[in-house]
């Protein structure tokens, strides 16, 4: 764990250089805008330890696997975001000597991430070795409004001395990631283009054959006054530069202006991209940085009213949600049904940007109460693009007439995982897919979505539950067997509990969204017939399936049986576990592991937490009670179910607990793994902690439900939730529960459990 992020309900703020924990802080300070997005890597050159990252949107490459022992059916190949051209470079020399913080007597460091309007910052003082003084502010915006471009503002004071600054703004496309399995490089150059304070880099990926055009363009003014310096222009394979000096006597500041885009093929013909480039470069500069700087800020400011949540007196959960919230949008816009969301965003390499169950999990409901709906319909439509490629891939492992097993980790709907207990058995994720129509639909009511895409989704997908289980002559039921639930610690085993129930959850809402869809669209759904060669006899397996499924439980302590076998495990608890084990997936063997009862995060619970409504009380408590003791939360996407769990049995200081863990996770490297990137999915556990935990947000029988209660650290906290076109603002304080109904048409829900009416731009407060 760490602490030297300083509190503040606006900014995340690091005080004093630290340089030990430069990777921690270079994924903390990492911007983003949707399209692409960058650590917070140094302008100038810096020789300590740093991970360089930068990285445009659906921009990936297929690296070739690399496993031990290769069976049938695994990926050749995992997709990773690319670590794209570096456009931040502004290498700096005084007098020669270069500006480098590594070799450099720094003081008064500060970087400011501006979460309020979208900017990051960083100022330091510092002492060359020959004692020269500088003064430096840099800030930096990845625009929203602009989203292929960005913008620096540099400037330099000479503190102590009068001399040369020397100054090599570029863009360096000769770049690689860190975790390429075969130490290649994925790109390969097009074309490198230098002008007078301009210059331009385009790439191609290798495979993929995307193309990138990285542009730059530069300013330099002093005392207020544009300079037109003498420019070398410099290039060499990839990468372009200009170099320039500037005459400072003491006292006196330099400002650059850099502007910046990238621009992809993704887009535009791979013919046009460098054209494109120009353009975009040129239309930010001559807008220029403060204009795009305050429209930042105004973007931001509408995106802060439909997402924010306000705390009152606790400064360190505030910071925490925030910065959680604003990751999320710095991720993901939703104007693209092309791209998704990588458990590490644009932060680092790990998991390779890449899509999981993660987003249909835990980004959606995010997503679905503080966006505009076509956030969230975007992130299903891009699971309707692949559903050819899922079809695809359950055909490659033995399954037929259309039936689709969506891929564990995916960029293009391909699978890419390759570790065979999680690509061929961790089949849950199927059901989160389906389990994100649903919930899209009953926030919405967007039932249009079914007929248009979703039906389709929905009966590939329980066509391959249905053919996935098998009659068990010895349990007179179907069974599921070699699964992995979302417990990887439990591998290859039969009979994951949450695996069977979602698969049969699937078949009971396909049905409905074919009978809803018949009704109300009857066009369509002959299309669809036609299209999928659906026959209605599919329908009575399912029924049949659904009413002999077998799903585990033991009478003697009345709880669903995670699995199989799972009884036949030593039952130790993780209080009773000596914490130097701790993280077993650190400390112990994976055999040790597979071995122990230990929960990596929830998985019984997980469906509890899906299906919430089908389960009493009592049923809820005695199961949180039994597993949550075993689990050692090793996954960050585990504490926000067990928070939202406990709440809901009325345990406030677990909930509170969970919620500190997840939402500082990154803050305070609770896992010691901040430095490889943010835990951008995890993110959203967080903002559902807080409306989900702690204020009880349910949908119940098509209606919204709270069960608000106030952590006792908190004087009062407030959000805003989008629901079937209505804004509702909900402010939780120590007075009751206040709804501001801001939109025109009444809104009827139920609060602790009574029904309420709330007419449109009218106000309610309600006690408990
Ligand atoms: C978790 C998965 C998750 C993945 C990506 C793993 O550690 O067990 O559930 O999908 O990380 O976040």
């Amino acid at each position: 764990m760490k602490d030297y992020i300083q509190h503040d309900e606006w900014k995340i703020i690091e005080e004093g250089f630290h340089k030990e924990d430069n990777r921690i802080s270079e994924s903390i300070f990492s911007i983003g805008n949707g399209r692409m997005g960058h650590r917070g890597n140094f302008e100038e050159t810096y020789t300590g330890d740093s991970m360089l990252g930068n990285y445009v949107a659906g921009v990936y490459y297929p690296d070739k696997t690399r496993v031990g022992w290769w069976k049938n059916g695994y990926p050749e190949y995992f997709a990773k975001v690319l670590n794209a051209a570096n456009w931040l470079g502004i290498a700096i020399k005084i007098d020669g000597e270069e500006l480098d913080l590594n070799h450099a007597n720094v003081q008064e460091f500060r970087r400011e991430l501006d979460m309020k309007e979208g900017f990051l910052v960083r100022t330091y003082k510092a002492e060359l070795p020959s004692g020269k003084v500088v003064s430096v502010e840099a800030k930096r915006l990845l625009s929203i409004v602009d989203d292929e471009c960005g913008a620096i503002r540099y400037s330099l004071k000479a503190e102590n001395f009068s001399g040369t600054i020397e100054y090599t703004p570029s863009v360096d496309g000769d770049i690689m990631n860190e975790d390429s399995n075969y130490d290649e490089k994925f790109w390969n150059e097009i074309a490198v283009e230098a002008g007078d304070m301009e210059g331009y880099v385009v790439m191609e990926t290798k495979k993929t054959g995307f193309h990138v055009a990285t542009g730059m363009r530069v300013n330099v003014f002093k005392n207020g006054e544009a300079l037109t310096p003498a420019v070398e222009k410099i290039t060499r394979e990839k990468y372009v530069a200009n170099k320039f000096a500037v005459e400072l006597a003491e006292g006196e500041t330099a400002v650059l202006y850099k502007y910046a885009c990238n621009v992809s093929s993704e887009n535009y013909d791979k013919a046009d991209v460098l054209k494109y480039a120009k353009t975009r470069v040129e239309a930010v500069q001559t807008k220029g940085f403060e204009t795009m700087l305050s429209e930042q800020a105004q973007a931001w400011e509408s995106k802060w009213e439909w997402a924010d949540i306000k705390i009152e007196g606790d400064v360190a959960a505030q910071q925490a949600i925030r910065f959680n919230i604003f990751q999320l949008n710095q991720t993901y816009t939703g104007e693209d049904a092309r791209l998704n969301i990588g458990p590490k965003g644009f932060t680092g390499e790990k998991y390779g940007g890449v899509t999981y169950w993660d987003t249909e999990a835990y980004c959606v409901p995010f997503y679905l109460c503080t966006a505009d709906p076509k956030v969230t319909r975007n992130l299903l439509i891009y699971r309707y693009h692949h559903l050819e490629r899922a079809i695809e891939n359950a055909a490659k492992l033995g399954f037929d007439n259309g039936a689709a097993l969506y891929p564990m980790v995916t960029m293009n709907g391909e699978e890419c995982h390759n570790e065979w207990e999680i690509t061929f058995e961790e089949i849950h994720r199927n059901g989160a897919i389906a389990f994100a129509i649903y919930n899209y639909t009953r926030h919405t009511d967007d039932n249009a979505y079914l007929a248009e895409y979703g039906l389709e989704v929905l009966l590939g997908i329980t066509r391959f539950w249905a053919q996935r289980v098998n009659w068990s002559v010895q349990h007179e039921k179907y069974v599921m067997l070699g699964v992995t639930g979302p417990n990887e610690f439990d591998n290859n085993v039969d009979n994951n509990w949450y695996t069977s129930y979602i698969a049969t959850w699937c078949m009971e809402y396909t049905k409905e969204a074919l009978d809803w869809v018949k009704e109300n669209n009857p066009g369509r759904y002959d299309e669809i017939v036609k299209k999928t060669n659906y026959k209605e006899e599919e329908a009575e397996k399912w029924q049949d399936i659904r009413e002999n499924m077998y799903l585990g439980y033991d009478d003697e302590r009345g709880v669903f049986i995670q699995a199989d076998g799972f009884f036949n495990k030593e039952q130790i608890l993780v209080k009773d576990l000596d914490p130097k084990h701790l993280p077993i997936v650190h400390n112990w063997s994976w055999d040790r592991i597979l071995r122990s009862n230990f929960i990596k995060q929830a998985d019984v619970l997980q469906g509890i937490y899906m299906f919430e409504d089908r389960f009493d009380l009592e049923t809820i408590r005695k199961n949180y009670n039994f597993y949550e003791p075993r689990t050692v939360h090793e996954s960050s996407l585990s504490p926000c179910v067990h928070n939202i769990l406990a709440a809901k049995i009325g345990d406030e200081k677990r909930a509170y607990e969970f919620y500190l863990r997840t939402s500082r996770l990154d803050l305070d490297d609770y896992n010691e793994d901040t430095k490889d990137g943010l835990h951008i999915t995890s993110m959203a556990g967080t903002w559902m902690s807080v409306v989900e935990g702690f204020a009880g947000k349910r949908v119940e029988k098509g209606a919204l439900v709270l069960n608000p209660m106030l952590p006792e650290k908190w004087n009062g906290y407030s959000f805003r939730l989008q629901f079937k076109g209505t804004t509702l603002h909900i402010n939780v304080n120590k007075e009751g529960v206040h709804l501001s109904n801001e939109s025109e048409k009444a809104i009827t829900l139920k609060v602790y459990g009574k029904d309420v009416t709330v007419e449109g731009n009218t106000k309610q407060t309600l006690t408990k």
